[in-house]
C-alpha cells in the first residue's frame, strides 16, 4: 500500500522577510565606521555566507547554519539528533585542524594540507584554480559557471519557496540553490530528522555509467569528483554492464531493487523489501518528483537510489572523509556501521 503524507510546514517557511536592513548595508558604512572589513560585498550585503550561516540551530532559526563557532556542535554517531543538519558543520574542519572532516572552504579554513585544491576523482586530477568558495565557479551553490560567489547567487535568497518540489531551473528553484540539483527541502533542513521528515532527495536509476544523471545531487559531486560518480571503465570493468553486480567504484544514482543479491538490499533499514522504512542514517535518493514525501523505499519504482550523500555529508562532521558516521572506528565502542542499513548481511 502507498502512503502519501501532506507536507505540513513545522514552522512558517515564507521567502526572506524582514527589514532591508537586517541584511544590507548601503554604502557599507554606518557613522563613518565600516560595516563589512574588507568589503563592500557584491549585493549590498552586510555579511559574508558564512556570517549570516554561523550559529547554534535550535529546530526555530529560519536561517540555516552551517558552521558553529563558540562550542563543538553535538554530532553523536551517525548526526541525527544533535544539533547540525543536513549538510553536517564546518565546526571541525575549521576549528580542530582536523582537515579531513570537511570541505575546506575559503575564509571558514585553509586548504587542506594533503589534498590541497584538487577534488579526489577529478579526472585527471585537475586542481581548481582557487581554493573553495560556498558558491560559483570554485563552489557548490548557485549558478556554477559564474566566478563571484555573490553574482553566482543573486537572486536566490529572495525568490526561495521551499514548499514546492525544486526542479532545478534557476539557482532559486534548484535544491538548497545547487544550481540544477532537483529535490524537496525539508521545513527546518533535517534538525533532528525522522522518516516522517526529511528531505526528498532526486535520484536517476542509470543504465549506463556514462550518464551524467543530471538534476540529481550526485552528478553535482561529480562535477568535481567525476570519476566516483560516471565515466568510461570508472564505476565497472570495459566490457560489463553498469548494473551487472561488480563494481570498480560504489555505485550511486542506481537503484538498489536492481542489485543482483536482492535479499541483501531487500532488508533496507530492517524492513522485507516492500514498505522499508526510510532510513535517516543512510538516506537513499528517488526517481519520484512530487511533493509527497518518501517516507517508505521500495514502494514505487526507484525509490531506493544509492547516492554520494547515502555515506557523506556536504560540508563536515567529526569523521575523515566527511563520513556520516565513524566508519573506521566500527567495531569499537565510538564506532558504527552504517553500510548495514543496506549491506544487511554483511555485519
Ligand atoms: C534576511 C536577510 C535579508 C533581508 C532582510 C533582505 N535581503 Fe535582500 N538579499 C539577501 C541576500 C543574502 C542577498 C544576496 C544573495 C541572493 O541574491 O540570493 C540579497 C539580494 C538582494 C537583491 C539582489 C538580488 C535580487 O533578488 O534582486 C536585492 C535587490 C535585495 N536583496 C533587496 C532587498 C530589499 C529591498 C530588502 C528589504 C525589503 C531586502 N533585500 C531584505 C538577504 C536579505
Ligand atoms: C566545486 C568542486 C566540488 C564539488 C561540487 C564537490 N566537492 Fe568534494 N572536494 C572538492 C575539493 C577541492 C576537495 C579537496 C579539498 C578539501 O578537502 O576541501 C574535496 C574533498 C572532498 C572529500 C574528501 C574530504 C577530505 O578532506 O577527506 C569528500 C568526501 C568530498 N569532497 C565529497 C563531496 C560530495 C559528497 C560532494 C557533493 C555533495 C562534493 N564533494 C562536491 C571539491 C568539490
Ligand atoms: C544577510 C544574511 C545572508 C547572507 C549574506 C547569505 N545568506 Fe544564505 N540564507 C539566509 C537566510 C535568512 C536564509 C533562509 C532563506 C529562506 O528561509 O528562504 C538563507 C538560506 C540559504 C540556503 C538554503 C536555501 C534552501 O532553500 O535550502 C543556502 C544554500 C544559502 N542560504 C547559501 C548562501 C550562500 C552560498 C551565501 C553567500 C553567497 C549566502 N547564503 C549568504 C541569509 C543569508
Ligand atoms: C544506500 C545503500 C548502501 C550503502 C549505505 C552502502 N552500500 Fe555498498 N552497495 C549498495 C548497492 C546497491 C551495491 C550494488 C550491488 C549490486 O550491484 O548487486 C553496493 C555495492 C557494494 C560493493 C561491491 C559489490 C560488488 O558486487 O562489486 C561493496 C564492496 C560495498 N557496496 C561496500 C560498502 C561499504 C563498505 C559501505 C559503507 C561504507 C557501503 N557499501 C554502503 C548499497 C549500499
Ligand atoms: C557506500 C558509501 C559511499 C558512497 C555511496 C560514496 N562514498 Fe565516497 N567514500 C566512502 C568511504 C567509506 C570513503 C573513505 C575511503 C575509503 O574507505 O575508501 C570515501 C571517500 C571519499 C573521498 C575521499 C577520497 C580520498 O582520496 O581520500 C571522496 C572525494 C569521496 N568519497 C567522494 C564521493 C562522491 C563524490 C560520491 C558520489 C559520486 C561518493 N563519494 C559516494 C563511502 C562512500
Amino acid at each position: 500500500m502507498l502512503v502519501w503524507v501532506i507536507l505540513v510546514p513545522l514552522h512558517s517557511i515564507a521567502k526572506i522577510t524582514g527589514p532591508c536592513p537586517n541584511c544590507h548595508t548601503m554604502h557599507n558604512s554606518q557613522n563613518g565606521m565600516t560595516v563589512v572589513a574588507g568589503g563592500p560585498l557584491p549585493g549590498l550585503l552586510n555579511s559574508e555566507c558564512n556570517g549570516c550561516h554561523a550559529g547554534i540551530n535550535d529546530g526555530n532559526n529560519t536561517t540555516p547554519y552551517v558552521l558553529m563557532t563558540e562550542s563543538e556542535p553535538i554530532y553523536g554517531t551517525a548526526g541525527i539528533n544533535g544539533d547540525t543538519l543536513a549538510g553536517g558543520n564546518f565546526y571541525w574542519v575549521a576549528f580542530k585542524n582536523l582537515d579531513r572532516t570537511g570541505h575546506n572552504v575559503a575564509g571558514v579554513a585553509l586548504p587542506d594540507a594533503q589534498l590541497a585544491n584538487t577534488p579526489p576523482g577529478s579526472m585527471n586530477g585537475v586542481s581548481l584554480t582557487e581554493q573553495l568558495t560556498c558558491a560559483g565557479v570554485n563552489g557548490c551553490h548557485g549558478d556554477r559557471s559564474v566566478y563571484d560567489p555573490y553574482k553566482a547567487m543573486s537572486g536566490a535568497h529572495h525568490n526561495n519557496d521551499r514548499t514546492h518540489w525544486k526542479d532545478g531551473v534557476t539557482p532559486a528553484q534548484s535544491y538548497c540553490f545547487l544550481n540544477g540539483v532537483q529535490g524537496l527541502e525539508d521545513p527546518d533542513y533535517e534538525y533532528h530528522p525522522t522518516a516522517m521528515h526529511h528531505n526528498k532527495y532526486y535520484g536517476k536509476d542509470r543504465t549506463v555509467e556514462t550518464d551524467s544523471a543530471e538534476g540529481t545531487i550526485s552528478n553535482l559531486c561529480g562535477q568535481c569528483h567525476g570519476d566516483f560518480h560516471s565515466g568510461s571503465s570508472e564505476m565497472v570493468a570495459a566490457g560489463t554492464s553498469f548494473g551487472d553486480g561488480v563494481w570498480l567504484r560504489h555505485p550511486t544514482d542506481f537503484d538498489m531493487a536492481r542489485a543482483e543479491t536482492s535479499t541483501e538490499y531487500s532488508g533496507y533499514n530492517g524492513g522485507t523489501g516492500t514498505e522499508n522504512i526510510y532510513s535517516v542514517v543512510s538516506p537513499v535518493a528517488t526517481a519520484d518528483i512530487g511533493t509527497n514525501l518518501n517516507i517508505t523505499v521500495f514502494s514505487q519504482q526507484d525509490d531506493a537510489i544509492v547516492m554520494c550523500l547515502s555515506c557523506h555529508r556536504a560540508h563536515g562532521t567529526p569523521f575523515g572523509s566527511i563520513l556520516r558516521w565513524n566508519y573506521k572506528k566500527w567495531p569499537g565502542n565510538d564506532g558504527y556501521n552504517g553500510c548495514a542499513i543496506c549491506h544487511t548481511t554483511k555485519n
